[in-house]
């Protein structure tokens, strides 16, 4: 795979972290996840965490200012040189028009959206039945792919956690959040001929098969 960014996109619980983690451990890139670091600056009581706390909880989108700042500060470290993966960002067509622009500037490094797909029935359980380690970071489906033991990962044994955004309230804002602020992006995207579409309604190791082979040219 050549030197790019990769932006995964998809409703929430459409698998983004998942699949992210497989392609970041494949091609040894890095694996930005714009969700975990604003959850890690709220456990360890950052002034970012304390910002975005209320919006994440309410499942509202936290604004664009932050969010840009965050992103080129992060793909700006040196570890990101030879590609990196964007999961989660951009959400806004304020966020793309930024991320054109800070392409532009780092070496016009090339783009490639992967778009995955789900049916929404498929949303909810997903999300309500999500669960990840704290300490590999490993996701947990409580309906698709348990744990051996209900509540430990299978990896460390660390007590599984659930996020506080996966209340069934604060799903249906995220899920709003992103038909009204992020669904646009895939025309967007689409557009500038950058989008790929994956059919993420399969199980994880048909999505993660196929990426691989689609990458491994990309
Ligand atoms: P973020 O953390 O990005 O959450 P999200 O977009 O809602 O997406 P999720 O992480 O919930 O889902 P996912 O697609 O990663 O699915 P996963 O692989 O875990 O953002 C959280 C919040 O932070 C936002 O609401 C917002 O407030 C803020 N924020 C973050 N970025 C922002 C930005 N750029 N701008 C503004 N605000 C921002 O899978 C879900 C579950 O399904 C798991 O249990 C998994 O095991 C299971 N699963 C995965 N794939 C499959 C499969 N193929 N079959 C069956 N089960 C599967
Ligand atoms: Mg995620």
């Amino acid at each position: 795979m050549k030197a790019q960014a990769l932006v995964f996109m998809g409703a929430p619980g459409a698998g983004k972290g998942t699949q992210a983690r497989k392609v970041a451990t494949e091609f040894a890139i890095p694996h930005i996840s714009t969700g975990e670091i604003l959850r890690e600056a709220v456990a360890g009581g950052a002034p970012l965490g304390l910002a975005a706390k209320e919006k994440m909880d309410a499942g509202m989108l936290v604004p664009d200012a932050i969010m840009c700042k965050i992103v080129e500060e992060r793909v700006s470290r040196e570890d990101c040189r030879n590609g990196f993966i964007l999961d989660g960002f951009p959400r806004t067509l304020g966020q793309a028009r930024f991320m054109d622009e800070m392409l532009q500037r780092q070496d016009r490094m090339r783009l490639l959206v992967l778009n995955l797909q789900v049916e929404p029935v498929l949303l909810m359980k997903r999300l309500t039945g999500r669960r990840t380690c704290p300490v590999c970071g490993r996701i947990y489906n409580m309906f698709f792919n348990p744990p051996a033991n209900d509540s430990v990962c299978d990896l460390d044994r660390a007590r599984l956690i659930e996020r506080a955004d996966d209340k069934e309230d604060a799903i249906r804002h995220r899920l709003a959040a992103y038909d009204r602020d992020t669904s646009p992006l895939i025309d967007y995207y689409e557009d500038r001929g950058v989008l790929h579409n994956v059919n993420g309604s399969r199980d994880p190791e048909a999505i993660a098969k196929e990426l691989h082979g689609f990458l491994r040219t990309a």
